[in-house]
């Protein structure tokens, strides 16, 4: 037997209790005769007592040893009220050292002193600090939750392949020869999208699947290019009954892992998403909604304002007293090249009811009341103006207020305002390849009503998609799909494919579709943005266990790496 106990198990009640433990040594301190040793494992901390009799062996101990022992728990003297075994620790009457380690690189502390890229390269180290040890329980937990949500009511987990063609979500696919195939690749799933989809043909009519899918885009933050979906399809469903259930699952993960009610699950259709915020996913934790002021602004001689498309403002509440300094703080934050804008404009609406703005050159104080009003600013707060072409000048405001709102602590993770956006478009324009592309998949299903538009003015028309967005975060995509064959062909043309292409990338869902598809519907959640989240974190990089870098690199193990002559030979692969 290794071990009695865990080392976070023993507390007062085990006094004189003889346990043997093991764990990974933290920290020594010896105090005249006597050694501390604190032993760690995954489960906690408990303080070892060495005496004289083991003293040599005790000094030699270093952090991360692996250790053993045996002996008595009694009551400690002082108390360590921070840490569950605190009130006890154990007088050693045996040691066996399991295995010894080398220093670590960085101390295997909450806050430890290594950097980013050296504890990727020793992620096993990393992993056996509590934050990423907290993180990875807290994924587990929330995919058991998960698998119970589904499993009662009537999903059935089942596992798609791996090794596919490609499946057009958008990004580039991730290849992988086939040696018996010369000349011919797999392509890893960006999603199980098709093969959920010929489930439901197959009668599974509530299917899901935790699983990983691949996407060869850029990195940032909350993108990896490998991560995990919570996939899930339903037959015989519309709009509603997947939002219904997929809402239910929220708040039963809410209640379930994080103790918490979630109060509010508004919807909004994506017009007035992009409308109110500029952005497909927005942050309504806070207000700051966009006031359109093209006519509050424009003809007083003002070029800028007067060659805009549109005129934004939104109001910071309170922030009137804001300095010279930190107003021009945010005219470098908004003239960066990654938001764009040319310039920003302010009012302060000052206590005493008068108004000072940067365009008092243009506007008198009548002139500004109305823009007051328009925004329902109050005396005390500050408007912030971008103006131009609309969209742009919609984006550029939506990062700005996202800015502000981090500023003013506006976004605190403890809050959870989970959202419905819906009536996405079902093509964007793509200015690069003068075609249409499918704003969510070429499966998704145009709205009924907007069926005629599909020749007239495709851009126009909406799509039975929707997105659940968290905090300013989408966490998840989906949409009644085309289960038509016919339907699905028009979007195929739509989208620039011929009948031949279509055909050898997609016959095998149009001839599923020819033998009774029912109608059908899903969604999709990014498992490691729900973890991040739920752990209060933006990142997703530490909710997975080993994870890549900014360059796509595990730096752990050194991949993609150069692979042998003979491997390349055996797949018929020349590199130039
Ligand atoms: P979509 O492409 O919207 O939909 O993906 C679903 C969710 O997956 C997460 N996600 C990612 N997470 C981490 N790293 C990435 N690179 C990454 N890419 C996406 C996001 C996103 O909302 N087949 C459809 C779903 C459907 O229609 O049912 C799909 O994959 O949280």
């Amino acid at each position: 037997m290794y071990r009695s106990h865990t080392n976070g198990a023993l507390r007062i009640e085990d006094v004189n209790k003889e346990v043997t433990l093991a764990g990974w040594v933290q920290k020594t301190r010896e105090l005249g005769a006597m050694t501390f040793v604190d032993l760690r494992d995954r489960y906690g901390i408990t303080q070892l007592v060495f005496g004289e009799e083991h003293l040599k062996i005790a000094k030699e101990l270093g952090r991360e040893d692996v250790i053993q022992v045996t002996g008595k728990v009694i009551e400690r003297e002082s108390k360590n009220k921070n840490i569950p075994t605190g009130e006890i620790e154990i007088t050693v009457a045996s040691i066996t050292v399991l295995n010894k380690s080398k220093t670590p690189p960085f101390t295997i502390e909450d806050e430890t002193d290594g950097g980013e890229e050296l504890r990727m390269q020793y992620r096993y180290l990393d992993l056996r600090r509590n934050p990423l040890q907290n993180a990875l329980k807290l994924r587990h937990k929330l995919s058991i939750e998960v698998r119970k949500y589904l499993d009662s009511i009537d999903f059935f987990e089942i596992e798609t392949p791996y090794l596919i063609k490609s499946t057009p979500e958008g990004a580039r696919d991730f290849v992988v020869p086939s040696r018996m195939n010369e000349g011919q690749f797999y392509a890893l799933p960006q999603s199980p999208q098709t093969f959920k989809q010929l489930l439901m043909v197959s009668g599974y009519d509530r299917y899901y699947q935790i699983v990983r899918c691949f996407r060869d885009e850029d990195l940032r933050a909350d993108r990896q290019p490998e991560f995990t979906q919570i996939d899930c399809e339903m037959a015989f469903v519309d709009q509603e009954d997947i939002l219904n259930t997929f809402e239910g699952m929220v708040d039963y993960l809410f209640k379930k892992v994080k103790g918490m009610e979630i109060e509010a699950f508004p919807r909004m259709d994506y017009a007035t998403a992009i409308e109110k915020y500029g952005s497909d996913k927005p942050d309504i934790r806070f207000g700051m909604t966009f006031n359109y002021i093209n006519e509050e602004t424009q003809n007083k001689g003002f070029n800028v304002f007067d060659q805009a498309e549109s005129v934004i403002a939104i109001v910071a509440e309170d922030c009137s007293t804001y300095t010279r300094k930190e107003l021009d703080k945010l005219v470098d934050f908004v003239k960066r090249p990654q938001v764009g804008a040319k310039g920003l404009i302010y009012v302060k609406c000052n206590e005493d009811g008068t108004f000072k703005s940067s365009v008092d050159k243009f506007y008198n104080q009548d002139d500004l009341k109305t823009w007051a009003d328009k925004c329902n600013a109050k005396a005390g707060d500050l408007i912030l103006v971008l103006s131009g072409d609309k969209a742009a000048t919609q984006n550029q405001m939506n990062v700005l207020r996202l800015h502000l709102g981090d500023e003013l602590g506006l976004r605190n993770p403890n809050v959870y305002a989970p959202l419905w956006v819906y009536d996405f478009p079902l093509l964007e324009w793509d200015e690069e390849t003068g075609r249409y592309h499918a704003m969510h998949h070429p499966f998704t299903s145009p709205k009924k009503e907007d069926l005629a538009l599909l020749d007239t003015d495709p851009g126009k028309v909406r799509a039975n998609a929707y997105d659940l967005v968290l905090n300013g975060t989408e966490i998840g995509g989906g949409s009644i799909r085309i289960h038509d064959r016919a339907v699905q062909s028009r979007m195929f043309d739509l989208l620039g494919f011929s009948k031949e292409e279509a055909q050898a990338q997609f016959g095998f869902l149009m001839n599923a579709f020819e033998y009774g598809a029912p109608p059908h519907g899903g969604i999709a959640l990014g498992f490691d943005r729900l973890c991040a989240l739920f752990g209060g974190q933006e990142t997703i990089r530490d909710f997975i266990a080993f994870p890549k870098n900014n360059n796509g690199r595990d730096v752990m193990i050194d991949s993609p790496s150069p692979i042998a002559n003979e491997q390349l030979d055996e797949l018929n692969i020349k590199l130039s």
